[in-house]
């Protein structure tokens, strides 16, 4: 095992802060019956994808305006592919697509905002075109506690939003040869995230808040949403994994304040990695070939691993529930996901209708 300065940090800086930051036990492992790849916590995102050729594919990355989706959105255009970027205005999200040599579409996505995921949503499907990988990247952590449609502004914006998007473009998944659902989480679901795991009983957090813990809650939340919609779309050939970036120093502290801002800022140019290591692992799930039929797996470090300990990141069953409860929470903003009918296609394209 390489023993960098990164890694002594990172060691460090977990040791003084366990008591803190990890339930016990936590240890992950590399996960059974998954390829293994040959990339590390070093990797970066042009690394993984070197020699990919992502000509003729279409990839959507929420948050593609600031840190890991930047780069994200930046690597898979390099390789060919094109990306729709979602901003939370329309003038971020060009100003960003502006940036990146290749083919690239702005939109607007305010994921607190249901109406403007569902218009999001229209848009992309407006394309008609398949979708190969929808990488649910955006998310927001710190701030007073706030809600939004009743519920915790952590849960809505990082959860329930990609939750409406996925849920609205699965039909379009469908149409791609393989179709990638990718979800940005966070190792804070198991090190941070309240120890019974999601708080179906409290989703306005009105009993215990602290951002760190509504992060952590929304990312767990991640998590099994992915491990949920693995098992449904069991037989199909789309696949949905999560993962953990790393530590990277992005904007993601923006609503932290200012001493804490600081201290992530310190911690994460010590120990942590760069925005292009960051976007190695969500680059790699994305788009390796070795991937095509893996599904309901957790990735760091561009491998899949099991979290042991007392945790809830593996749990079918509250993932079931998440998704029951997640359905009635946004039921008017949901639609009707159609499978295909192959019939109606030739070469790959749905015949014209008389
Ligand atoms: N950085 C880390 O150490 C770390 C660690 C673990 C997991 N992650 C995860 O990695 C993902 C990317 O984060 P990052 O580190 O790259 O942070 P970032 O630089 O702050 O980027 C976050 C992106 O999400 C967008 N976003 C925030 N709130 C949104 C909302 N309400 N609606 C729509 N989009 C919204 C941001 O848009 P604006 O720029 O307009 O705000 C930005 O494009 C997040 O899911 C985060 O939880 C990061």
């Amino acid at each position: 095992m390489k023993l960098d300065r990164r890694r002594f940090l990172s060691v460090a800086a977990g040791a003084v802060a366990a008591p803190a930051l990890m339930s016990c036990g936590d240890v992950t492992l590399p996960a059974n019956g998954v390829p293994q790849s040959d990339f590390d916590e070093d990797s970066t995102a042009e690394e993984v994808t070197e020699g990919i050729d992502l000509k003729g594919k279409i990839a959507v990355v929420t948050g593609c305006t600031s840190g890991i989706g930047f780069e994200t959105m930046r690597v898979l255009a390099k390789r060919g592919c094109y990306v729709v970027g979602t901003g939370r205005t329309l003038e971020s999200a060009q100003q960003a697509c502006s940036r990146v040599p290749g083919i690239t579409t702005p939109i607007q996505l305010e994921l607190s905002d249901f109406d403007s995921i569902a218009a999001c949503a229209d848009a992309i499907r407006s394309l008609n075109s398949p979708i190969d990988m929808l990488i649910c990247n955006a998310g927001m952590r710190g701030g007073e506690r706030e809600t939004v449609y009743g519920i915790e502004k952590h849960f809505v914006v990082n959860h329930l939003g990609h939750f409406i998007l996925v849920y609205r473009l699965l039909e379009r998944l469908y149409l791609a040869w393989q179709g990638r659902v990718v979800v940005v989480g966070s190792r804070a679901a198991y090190r941070s995230a309240p120890r019974e795991g999601i708080e179906f009983d409290d989703l306005q957090a009105a009993q215990h808040y602290s951002a760190g813990r509504a992060y952590a809650h929304s990312k767990l939340a991640n998590i099994l949403f992915s491990l949920e919609l693995a098992r449904l779309l069991k037989g199909t050939r789309i696949t949905s994994n999560s993962l953990h970036p790393g530590v990277i120093d992005t904007n993601i502290a923006r609503n932290e304040s200012a001493l804490a801002r600081g201290a992530f800022g310190l911690w994460t140019r010590l120990a942590g990695k760069s925005v292009e290591q960051g976007a190695a692992t969500s680059c790699y799930v994305a788009t390796s070939p070795l991937l095509g039929s893996t599904s309901g797996e957790y990735f760091e470090d561009c491998n899949a691993v099991i979290v042991t300990g007392d945790n809830h990141m593996h749990d079918q069953d509250q993932a079931s529930r998440l998704w029951l409860l997640s359905e009635e929470l946004t039921r008017d903003y949901l639609v009707k996901i159609e499978r295909p009918d192959w019939n109606e296609f030739e070469n790959g394209l749905r015949k014209k209708r008389d």
